[in-house]
């Protein structure tokens, strides 16, 4: 069987290489580097720079872990260098890996071709030299990603304005930023921002920052945002941006007050949108709606034979439910429709300061659909292994069902909270309830034994929080 997929990105690369093992064989179209947005402007260039920075901030605070460091300076020239080689290395890496599972890489603009027959499909691949070439399939993978979206705010034309991709890219690391959307990409680059040492200001239009987090999270980290300098401003919309000389002026309205912030750079960040139109889609076939591919349970298009998966379809895009689409859409065209995606686990991994992650519901979801739940918070402060890290900022929140005590959602804002955030991801697909969590043995010292001491605080029975004493039984 020939599969054709295009887009290189997580969900494409990876449903290459999963169906070239199931047999098939596998050419992948890309017009740019491999890896996606996730690998070269997203994801992985985010979390190197967060590294270099959040090291920087320590280290201008090591006088109070008793280290004495002298002047500490960033380079942020050197910052830049240390992440592209990183990119480098991993695109390199996809690269070889696609080779050695015998997948062809073709480099072009790959778009599927409108035809009556029902097969072979047909992909045109249009090269930078503008030459055009056509590869026969029997199955294809559309796997097209997503671009930001850029809101109808009059002067988002002007110099100095940046989008995510942009952001990462900055060679010169501004005095001022604001940004639009608290988001999870406004959210971590403002952490970022902020720790390199400027001064940012977030402006967000709901009541809450990070809208898919659980409120109790979402409010801590905003406190700890701002402890750290960060302004935030929620409920409030950006009316107008103006370049004033060398700022930018940016007219933000909130409740019916409006304001003016003055920066040097501004950052859109108020979501992405899936990446399906203006490709011929439709006329190939496949049912486009508002800009996503529509699929089925088994991420088959309205053509036959046509998958998709990835941020192409909507949904949850986060590159971690793209690699997940890309195999389960590879193993449903070449063997057969019998797999799905299971969404209940998926995590949220916010890397913030701290972290920040959650999976299954959050209460305000658990209390819209009217289960009975039950909850169990411990604070990081209680911790051993927490106080040591980061003074002990963060807890963990399980919520658990009342009817069998089966852990439905839980959340942890926490140093490595979106590692430890599996265990959670475990107990939701394998059904387990509290019980089996705090009888699991949690290492110690271990911010970890937080997970187990929240599912205990579900009955009162944390130990290292006080609980009142229950009046003795006969
Ligand atoms: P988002 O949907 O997470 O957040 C956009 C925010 O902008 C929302 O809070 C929204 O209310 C706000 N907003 C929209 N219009 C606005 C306006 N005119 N003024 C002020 N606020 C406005 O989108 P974001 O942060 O751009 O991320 C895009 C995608 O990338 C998401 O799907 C996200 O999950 C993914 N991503 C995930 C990461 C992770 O999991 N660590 C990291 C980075 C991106």
């Amino acid at each position: 069987m020939r599969v054709v997929v295009i887009g290189g990105g997580p969900a494409g690369y990876v449903g290459a290489i999963r169906a070239s093992q199931l047999g098939a064989e596998v050419v992948l179209v890309e017009r740019r580097a491999l890896g996606g947005t996730c690998l070269n402007e997203g994801c992985v260039p985010t979390k190197a720079l967060l590294h270099t920075v959040g090291l920087f901030s320590q280290m201008r605070r090591a006088a109070d872990l008793g280290i004495d460091v002298g002047e500490v300076k960033l380079d942020w020239a050197r910052a830049q260098a240390r992440k592209e080689a990183i990119v480098k290395r991993l695109v390199a890496g996809v690269g070889m890996l696609l080779r050695k599972a015998g997948v062809q890489v073709v480099r072009g603009n790959g778009r599927l071709a409108a035809s009556q027959l029902v097969t072979p499909l047909r992909v045109t691949v249009k090269t930078e030299d503008g030459s055009e070439t056509e590869l026969k399939a029997e199955k294809v993978l559309l796997a097209l990603g997503s671009r930001a979206i850029v809101p109808p705010i009059p002067g988002l034309d002007n110099p100095g304005v940046m989008y995510s991709a942009e952001a990462l890219e900055v060679s010169e690391l501004p005095r001022r930023l604001v940004v639009i959307g608290g988001g999870v990409i406004g959210i971590e680059l403002a952490t970022m921002f902020a720790k390199a040492g400027c001064d940012v200001v977030v402006v967000e239009m709901l009541h809450d920052i990070l809208p898919p987090v659980d409120t109790e999270l979402s409010r801590s980290l905003r406190q700890l945002l701002t402890r750290s300098g960060v302004r935030v401003y929620t409920g409030s919309r950006v009316v107008s941006v103006e370049r004033r000389g060398d700022e930018l002026v940016v007219r933000i309205r909130t409740e019916d007050k409006e304001e003016e912030l003055t920066t040097d750079r501004l950052l859109v960040a108020v979501g992405r949108r899936p990446d399906a139109e203006g490709q011929g889609l439709e006329e190939a076939g496949v049912r486009v709606d508002r800009g996503k591919i529509v699929v089925d349970d088994y991420l088959e298009t309205s053509r036959p034979g046509v998958f998709a998966a990835g941020d192409v379809i909507g949904g949850v895009m986060l590159a971690h439910v793209a690699f997940h689409e890309g195999i389960v859409a590879a193993e449903n065209a070449v063997l057969g429709k019998n797999r799905r995606v299971d969404y209940k686990t998926v995590p949220n991994a916010i890397y913030t300061d701290p972290e920040v992650a959650g999976v299954g519901l959050t209460e305000k979801q658990a209390r819209t659909m009217g289960l009975s739940i039950r909850i169990g918070r411990f604070p990081l402060a209680a911790n051993a292994k927490a106080l040591i890290e980061n003074n002990g900022n963060g807890f963990v929140k399980v919520i658990t069902s009342e009817l069998d005590g089966k852990v439905i959602g839980l959340h942890i804002l926490g140093p490595r909270a979106t590692d430890m955030i599996s265990e959670g991801g475990l107990a939701l697909q394998m059904g387990a309830s509290v019980e089996d969590i705090y009888a699991t043995v949690h290492p110690h010292p271990t911010i970890s034994e937080a997970l187990a001491e929240a599912c205990l605080a579900v009955d009162s029975r944390a130990i290292h929080i006080p609980n009142p004493p229950k009046p003795v039984r006969d």
